[in-house]
């Protein structure tokens, strides 16, 4: 078997499954991040919170209109176009999933963003463009897919211009020796599961480490969980029985993402939401 070097068959499996595509389709029509909340927000009004998080990101990328962008993990592309329809930026995504990348053209033809949007089916580790092509680089809850996070952040690096800024808003977890046992295990399982190594060895503290050994000077790591927390516990609501049915018969593993609902809120004091902003 050839060896899965950028994990790209298990994040393609991962998201090709029947459980992952209802449920995303089902609940975020397609979209696959968390939302911001603020107080008082009501936890199921999902759209003004995912629209709202996209927009935390446009103000941490800080660019002007016409600033030429590149989405790393765009997904769907709902993320490029609340940023290209909202604050004018020029937006090339790139995805690993080609079903992905031609439902995100669809959805920018559809909104008539087309002319401010392009996607490509690809892996961001190698990205397909020269030198210093972009202003900003962002990656909304992706990298912790990664193979190799050192040898994405360095393709960053190469493709930005000086001065440019990166943008990430990814996970990063406790160290599991500070964990109780059962956690320990569980995040091992479903970081399996959900391919998704990077966040089984992003440990507080590495993903700030990396970027800045990859040549950027980082400017700031916020740490935004609680603001997310009330779409991760509404999930978890949803997901509780047929979480529970399934570990009945121990087929968890076919309902990743029920389990991620039920146990990142149950252990969420072993992992955090954080924006990471940084400068090449
Ligand atoms: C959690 S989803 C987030 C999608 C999008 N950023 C959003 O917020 O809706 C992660 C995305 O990253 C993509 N992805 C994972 N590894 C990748 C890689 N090496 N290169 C390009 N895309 C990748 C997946 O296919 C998936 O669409």
């Amino acid at each position: 078997m050839v060896p899965d070097v950028n994990n790209e068959r298990d994040v393609v499996r991962y998201y090709r499954q029947p459980g992952s595509r209802l449920g995303y389709r089902l609940f975020l029509h397609g979209t696959k991040h968390f939302g911001f909340y603020r107080e008082h927000d009501s936890p199921w009004n999902w759209p003004k919170a995912l629209r709202r998080m996209e927009d935390v990101l446009g103000e941490r990328l800080a660019q002007p209109p016409g600033a030429r962008v590149l989405d790393a993990g765009c997904g769907v592309g709902d993320v490029a176009a609340r940023l290209a329809g909202r604050f004018g930026l020029r937006i090339d995504g790139v995805d690993l999933v080609a079903a992905h990348v031609a439902e995100a053209r669809r959805r920018a033809r559809r909104r008539g963003l087309d002319p401010l949007l392009t996607f490509a089916h690809g892996d961001y580790a190698v990205l397909d463009f020269p030198d210093e092509s972009f202003d900003a680089v962002y990656t909304m809850e992706t990298l912790v897919h990664a193979a190799e996070a050192e040898t994405v952040l360095r393709e960053f690096h190469r493709v930005l211009k000086p001065g440019g800024r990166l943008v990430m808003f990814e996970y990063a977890r406790e160290v599991p020796t500070r964990m109780p046992g059962p956690a320990a295990e569980t995040f091992r399982q479903l970081n399996d599961w959900a391919a998704m190594p990077s966040f089984q060895r992003f440990v507080h503290g590495t993903l700030e480490r990396l970027t800045a050994e990859a040549g950027f000077s980082v400017r700031r790591v916020e740490d935004i969980s609680r603001s997310m927390w009330p779409m991760l516990r509404s999930f978890a609501v949803i997901a509780r029985l047929p979480y529970a049915a399934v570990r009945a018969v121990g087929l968890e593993r076919y309902a990743v993402n029920s389990m991620s609902a039920v146990e990142f809120w149950r252990h969420r004091a072993f992992w955090r939401y954080e924006i990471h902003s940084a400068e090449k």
